[in-house]
């Protein structure tokens, strides 16, 4: 049982990997200007890397990063509205920096993100908690807004666009590694599963040029990174047709992601190439191929299944039934046999009867996931599951299943982890081991993590490692020779 805890505490760890504050310590000597801003990110790697498009876009106003809230003139914080319980975090940040203000009454409290799309001006006039709300196509209109803001008008821009992808706009890495990276390649969702706010907060779908996704990545590799991580929230349906063109249906589609993956892996075959989310019904025999044509397109799919149960998957609108994502994962073992995969399961959505659950519980089986990211359901106003769906399951069977699912991901994840001893994979190292100075860490191209001692190599090293030992959360081993 207490194993079980470890593990769980380690997930939801891993979970919020993404939900820790961003406290980055940036070049001071890069902005010159005594202006501060503080930000912090919540929810998904989206949202961070919309933090690192926001960061660029104050530094050419002069604004400065600070790591220390009590130095800021301007405080931002880049919400997730998923669940229920993101809300509740924000929420409880938002009163804390207003403590902070009352000490500091010039200092400005924006919210971005998800939940200022979805809350829009409400926070503003009902709960006086923010002097900005920014949604996620209106970063560029932050300045204007700052100034309105500074002069004692609260300010609001939530305007959704078809267009914006910021394709332009050079991040401002807020990573610590310098190893690792995010390149956002497309924005928004046409999806429409039922349980979900994001088409809501964050609109249409719209792909980036792909020759600025590709110039990103021949940057970053120049400055050192040697990994990066293609993101959209639907990464199958990248599509690029021409400037002005991707709204037209007869137009050709000249970049797909499969072409787009291929371009990227062929900027160096040093820079490691992941991409995060791919969703079952697009994801192509094409784009398999592609991965398993490049051994720098790292091994490892995130294939969310939500649910293994057709029946429910039909009232989540996943628009996918049971025989579909077991033929999907049928396809990545055949042509990429080394595959990792993991997956999004939700527990307890409307009506789920028990016998859905427990085919939740045998796809999970099927497909052997390595890792899995669990939720019991939260039902978000607005979506189409609140408008045609009870939120009906108890908390107690909401929860009572969400064990279970996380009890068999532990088992999945142990058996997987185990079976790796005794191989050797190469792993790119990341960053000193939390645990010891005297080991380091970094992952392999399933997206496992390994802890290795750290000879006489550097952070951004390609090394080999044989694994020699496992838990249900990390590989251990030893580094058996350098590659590069
Ligand atoms: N309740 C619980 N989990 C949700 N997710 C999305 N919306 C909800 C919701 N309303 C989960 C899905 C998605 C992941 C990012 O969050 O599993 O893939
Ligand atoms: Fe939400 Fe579905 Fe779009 Fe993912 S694919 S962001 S779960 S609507």
């Amino acid at each position: 049982m207490n194993e079980l805890l470890d593990y769980i505490e380690q997930k939801k760890h891993d979970e919020t990997r993404q939900g820790e504050p961003l406290n980055i310590a940036l070049n001071e000597t890069e902005f010159k200007n005594n202006k501060h801003f503080y930000i912090e990110s919540y929810g998904c790697a989206m949202n961070f890397s919309d933090s690192e498009i926001v960061a660029s876009i104050l530094s050419k106003q002069g604004y400065s990063l600070t790591p220390n809230i009590f130095d800021a003139d301007l405080v931002l914080i880049n919400t997730c509205s998923i669940r229920e319980k993101a809300e509740q975090t924000v929420r409880q940040r938002l009163r804390s920096f207003n403590e902070i203000k009352e000490q500091k009454p010039g200092m400005l409290i924006g919210m971005l993100g998800c939940m200022a799309e979805r809350l829009k001006s409400n926070l503003l006039e009902e709960e006086k908690l923010v002097d900005l709300v920014v949604g996620p196509d209106a970063y560029r209109s932050l300045p204007a807004l700052i100034q309105e803001a500074e002069g004692g008008d609260r300010a609001v821009n939530v305007l959704l666009s078809r267009e914006e992808t910021y394709a332009d706009i050079s991040p401002v890495r807020l990573d610590k590694n310098g190893i690792t990276a995010f390149i956002s390649i497309m924005r928004g969702c046409d999806n429409m599963c039922s349980f979900c706010v994001v088409p809501f907060t964050r609109g249409r779908e719209r792909s980036r040029n792909p020759e600025t996704i590709v110039e990103e990545a021949k940057d970053l590799f120049e400055k050192g990174y040697r990994e990066v991580t293609l993101l959209g929230q639907n990464v199958d349906s990248f599509k690029w047709k021409g400037e002005g063109k991707n709204d037209d249906k007869q137009a050709e589609v000249l970049v797909n992601f499969a072409q787009l993956l291929e371009k990227v892996a062929l900027v160096n075959p040093l820079l490691r190439v992941r991409f995060s989310t791919s969703h079952p019904k697009d994801i192509t025999d094409e784009v398999l191929h592609t991965i398993a044509k490049y051994n720098n397109i790292c091994s490892y799919i995130h294939l969310p299944v939500q649910s293994g149960s057709s029946s429910c998957l039909e009232r989540m609108n996943r628009t996918y039934d049971r025989d579909w994502y077991k033929n999907r994962v049928d396809a990545i073992r055949r042509i990429i046999p080394d595959c990792g995969i993991s997956s999004d399961i939700i527990a307890g959505f409307c009506e789920e009867t028990e016998e859905e659950h427990q085919d939740t519980l045998s796809m999970m089986d099927y497909a052997q996931y390595d890792y899995s990211y669990m939720f019991f359901y939260s039902e978000r106003p607005g979506t189409l599951a609140a408008r045609k769906y009870k939120d009906d399951m108890s908390l107690d069977i909401k929860k009572r299943r969400l064990a279970e699912i996380v009890d068999k991901q532990y088992q999945l994840s142990l058996e997987s982890n185990l079976r790796d001893i005794g191989k050797t994979y190469e792993v790119l190292i990341e960053k000193i081991s939390k645990k010891s100075e005297e080991e380091y860490c970094g992952r392999n191209s399933q997206n496992k993590m390994i802890i290795f001692p750290k000879g006489n190599y550097k952070i951004g090293d390609y090394v080999q490692v044989y694994i020699e030992s496992a838990n249900k959360a990390t590989l251990k081993g030893r580094v058996v020779n350098e590659i590069i």
